[in-house]
């Protein structure tokens, strides 16, 4: 049988409303708007579309958007100046600098100026701390919607399976953590792995987030197993006439959709839940600075 089409467009809307819903609560009741800082560096299409669509959707939900587009050849000192004021600015309660960032920046110790209570990316070393020791923190955006579509999909985590295939910094890490954090048994997974085939096929759930197109077959996947695809790879679709391209995940979503139980596609699975969880963030965030309470089922 088929497995069950998990809709991450559907899930980022609802995500949006809910946060929507929370931002005109603080407007009500404690005359707070959530403010998001985004910083872009240079002039990478690619950075330019995601930020444009941050800064739409930040202002959708009716939260303070404000973006600072900086030219390629800006300086380090420039950069770190901009983040101090950011930090010290009382209506910015999230920051987020694009990446990558120029060659000529070394992108570790900007992170690192950002205050760790306004780091909605979750990238600071005292995010990526507390995290690891099971304390509150910001937790980057994709792994936190891979987590939000998974308890929607199973419920409790707890004993289950779990493999993550891929160790970077911003997904597979920070994923296998918050797995951790739900009593899953986490294998990482990565290049280098020896049997993959047999490490993904023990595993109830499977995050891959590898970058490399299709590697995972159906093949390996464990019958009725959750699938959650964080691959984007553009590939060639000479299908749809010459020079065509079409964007496929890391899983080989065809086969795998006839072996496991629940599955995301690409486009239209995790994608879309980045965004929305970079504004359930900021809300976040924003409580915390303000010491309210934080709302239900925007964090980890
Ligand atoms: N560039 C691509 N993805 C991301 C992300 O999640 N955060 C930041 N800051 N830059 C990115």
């Amino acid at each position: 049988m088929a497995a069950r089409i998990i809709d991450g467009k559907a899930f980022a809307e609802g995500l949006r409303g809910r946060v929507a819903d929370h931002v005109a609560r603080l407007a009500a009741d404690h005359g707070l708007v959530p403010g998001l800082a985004v910083v872009l560096v240079g002039e990478d299409p690619a950075s330019e579309v995601y930020v444009r669509n941050k800064g739409r959707q930040t202002r959708e939900a009716g939260m303070l958007s404000v973006e600072h587009k900086l030219p390629a050849d800006t300086s380090e000192a420039a950069l770190l100046a901009l983040i101090a004021e950011l930090n010290a600015d009382a209506r910015i309660h999230g920051i987020l600098v694009q990446l990558p960032l120029p060659g000529h920046i070394r992108s570790d110790l900007v992170i690192e100026a950002i205050d760790p209570a306004k780091d909605v990316d979750g990238f600071t070393i005292a995010n990526v701390g507390r995290l690891a020791t099971g304390q509150k923190a910001m937790v980057p955006c994709t792994p936190l919607g891979c987590l939000l579509m998974l308890r929607a999909e199973l419920g409790t985590l707890s004993g289950r399976d779990a493999v993550v295939v891929g160790r970077s910094n911003i997904v597979g890490k920070p994923m296998a953590q918050l797995l951790l954090g739900e009593s899953c048994t986490v294998t990482v997974a990565h290049s280098r792995t020896r049997d993959l085939a047999g490490v993904v096929g023990r595993a109830d759930i499977v995050v891959a987030a590898v970058g490399r197109p299709q590697m995972i077959p159906g093949g390996w996947i464990k019958p009725g197993a959750t699938v959650i695809d964080v691959g984007i790879n553009r590939i060639p679709a000479p299908e749809k006439g010459a020079g065509k391209t079409r964007l496929v995940g890391d899983v080989d979503f065809a086969s795998a959709v006839e072996v496991a139980g629940a599955i995301t596609p690409v486009p239209g699975g995790v994608g879309p839940m980045t965004i929305a969880c970079l504004l359930a963030n900021t809300v976040t965030a924003c409580c915390r600075a303000n010491g309210l309470p934080e709302p239900e089922g925007l964090s980890a």
